[in-house]
């Protein structure tokens, strides 16, 4: 058995509806792909239409399965309402919101223009907010038990430069996660979020390590396990939060990450550095200072 194997393999998801928003590329792409292997019906949400018809014939051809794609904004809680009505008039239900849709680029942030911050904070807080508001008033209406998952990141509770109105926008989606995980269970509504570690995509990549960058910082050297993640470790995850398997965990967060953000925490990781053979003498050196 191999990490990057499908943990699931007999049609868990069956007739589970679905929607990712997001779902036309990246992880979210990756992640609907194993939703369909697992029998669920999926709708794959963004702004782009050419890009999510492109993403729906790649899916059905891997996975013959029920993909039905759908223009959204959700930055716009009309067209946020429209997606949920379009979803109900396809499958007659729906039972899970993978909120995967995200903005994000490097900068210093005394170089943002206010509406630069503002667009950060739109796509990742507010339109995550729009897509849990509409869907969950709809679910509790329609007395409909369901289940919420977010895509979060580690610095939404490090905080981290350079990247600052992406961090203040997921520490905001945590804390709904963590809310209305308490006030939304009395409805059967279940709402957990994943902080992926670095997981190589074309949206992210390009964004946060342009140009050479990517040679400069060698991520997986960040990580204590010396990788990066790979995508089907990270479907299995989310597939497991949006199954009944996981029926116990609510409002929790959930990081996949090899050890990234603990390795930066810890005071004295930076030891990692000191080779082998020095230990003996570090050792001797701390016992000498024993004063009886
Ligand atoms: C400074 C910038 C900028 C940049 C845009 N702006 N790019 N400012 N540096 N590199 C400014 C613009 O000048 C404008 O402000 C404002 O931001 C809005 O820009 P638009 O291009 O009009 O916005 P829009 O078309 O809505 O596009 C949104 C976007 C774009 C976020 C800028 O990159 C996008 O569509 N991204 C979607 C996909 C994505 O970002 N994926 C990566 C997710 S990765 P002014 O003042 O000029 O009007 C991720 C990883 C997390 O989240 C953790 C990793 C470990
Ligand atoms: P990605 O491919 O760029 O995914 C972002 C998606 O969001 C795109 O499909 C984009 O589609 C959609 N989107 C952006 N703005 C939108 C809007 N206003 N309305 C609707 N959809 C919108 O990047 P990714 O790496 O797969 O990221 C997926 C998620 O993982 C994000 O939440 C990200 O923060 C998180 N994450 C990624 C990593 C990583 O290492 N890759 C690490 C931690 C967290 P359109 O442009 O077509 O709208």
């Amino acid at each position: 058995m191999k990490f990057s194997e499908p943990m699931f393999k007999n049609n868990e998801l069956k007739d589970q509806v679905i929607v990712v928003t997001g779902g036309g590329s990246g992880l979210g792409k990756s992640m609907s792909e194993y939703f369909l292997s697992l029998g669920a019906k999926v709708v794959i949400t963004s702004r782009n239409m050419d890009k999510l018809n492109q993403a729906k014939k790649e899916l059905i051809d891997k996975t013959c399965g029920d993909v039905y794609p759908i223009a959204c904004d959700i930055r716009n809680y009309d067209e946020v309402e429209n997606m949920l009505s379009q979803t109900i008039e396809k499958y007659g239900k729906v039972d899970g919101l993978l909120n995967n849709a995200a903005g994000n680029f490097i900068s210093p942030t005394e170089r943002l223009s206010a509406n630069a911050f503002d667009t950060i904070i739109d796509i990742v807080l507010k339109g995550t907010k729009n897509c849990i508001l509409a869907f969950g008033k709809y679910w509790i209406k329609e007395k409909q038990k369901a289940t919420i998952l977010n895509i979060i990141t580690t610095y939404a509770w490090t905080g981290s430069g350079y990247v600052v109105p992406s961090a203040a926008a997921k520490a905001g989606v945590l804390a709904i996660t963590r809310s209305l995980g308490v006030e939304w269970a009395k409805y059967g509504i279940r709402l957990n979020a994943i902080a992926p570690g670095p997981f190589p995509t074309e949206g992210a990549w390009d964004r946060l390590l342009p140009g050479d960058l990517k040679e400069k910082f060698d991520v997986s050297k960040k990580v204590p396990l010396r990788r990066v993640g790979e995508h089907q470790e990270l479907s299995n995850l989310a597939a497991y939060l949006l199954s009944d398997y996981s029926a116990y965990i609510n409002g929790e967060v959930i990081t996949i990450d090899g050890g990234e953000w603990l390795q930066g925490a810890g005071q004295f990781n930076m030891l990692e550095k000191v080779p082998k053979e020095m230990w003996d003498m570090l050792e001797m050196m701390i016992r000498s200072k024993k004063t009886k």
